[in-house]
C-alpha cells in the first residue's frame, strides 16, 4: 500500500515536470531550423578551413560536404517557418518577422544557396584551390541572408 501511495506521488511529480518543460521548450520547427543552420555551418566550415589552408586539403571529404551542402539546401523549407516563431514571438528565435512579411523573397535565398552549393560540389574534388572562388559566392548568400532576415547578435 505504502509502495503504491509513493509510486503515484512519484508519477505525480513526474508530469509536473514533464509540463514545466514542455511549458519553456523550443518549438520543434524551431529547433529543426537551428539543426540545419547548424548543419550548414558544419560543412561551411570544412570546406572554408581547407579553403583557407588551415585543414589539410581532403578530396573526399570536401565532396561530402559539397554534396552534403547541396542536399540540405534542397530540404523543403515548408513547417519551418511557422507564424509565431519570429524573433518578436519567442526568446530563442531570431527569425525576424521581416521574414513573414517577404515570404517569396525569404525562400527563394534558399534557392541561391542550393546553385551556389552545386557549383561548389562540380569543383570540390578537384583541388584546394578550387575551393575558394566558390567560398565566397556560398558564403554571400548566408551572408545576405542574414543580413535581412536574422536579427544580430547585438
Ligand atoms: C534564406 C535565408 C538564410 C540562408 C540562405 C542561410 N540562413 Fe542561416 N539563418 C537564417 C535565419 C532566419 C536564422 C535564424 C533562425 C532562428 O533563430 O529561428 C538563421 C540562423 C543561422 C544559425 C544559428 C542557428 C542556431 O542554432 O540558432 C547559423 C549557425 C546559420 N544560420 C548558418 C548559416 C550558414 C552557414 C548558411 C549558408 C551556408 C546560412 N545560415 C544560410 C536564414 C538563412
Amino acid at each position: 500500500m505504502k509502495s503504491a501511495i509513493l509510486t503515484i506521488a512519484v508519477l505525480g511529480i513526474g508530469v509536473g515536470l514533464a509540463q514545466a518543460a514542455s511549458h519553456s521548450q523550443t518549438p520543434a520547427s524551431v529547433k529543426a531550423r537551428h539543426g540545419i543552420m547548424q548543419n550548414y555551418s558544419y560543412s561551411l566550415g570544412t570546406l572554408g578551413d581547407m579553403a583557407k589552408g588551415e585543414a589539410e586539403y581532403d578530396a573526399e571529404l570536401a565532396q561530402a560536404a559539397a554534396d552534403r551542402l547541396v542536399a540540405l539546401s534542397a530540404i523543403p523549407q515548408t513547417g519551418y517557418w511557422v507564424e509565431g516563431t519570429s524573433s518578436e514571438d519567442l526568446d530563442d528565435s531570431r527569425a525576424l518577422p521581416a521574414i513573414w512579411e517577404n515570404m517569396d523573397d525569404y525562400l527563394s535565398g534558399f534557392d541561391e544557396l542550393n546553385e551556389a552549393a552545386v557549383s561548389m560540389a562540380a569543383v570540390a574534388s578537384d583541388g584546394q584551390e578550387a575551393l575558394g572562388p566558390q567560398m565566397q559566392a556560398i558564403g554571400q548568400s548566408c551572408g545576405g541572408c542574414h543580413e535581412d532576415y536574422r536579427m544580430s547578435n547585438d
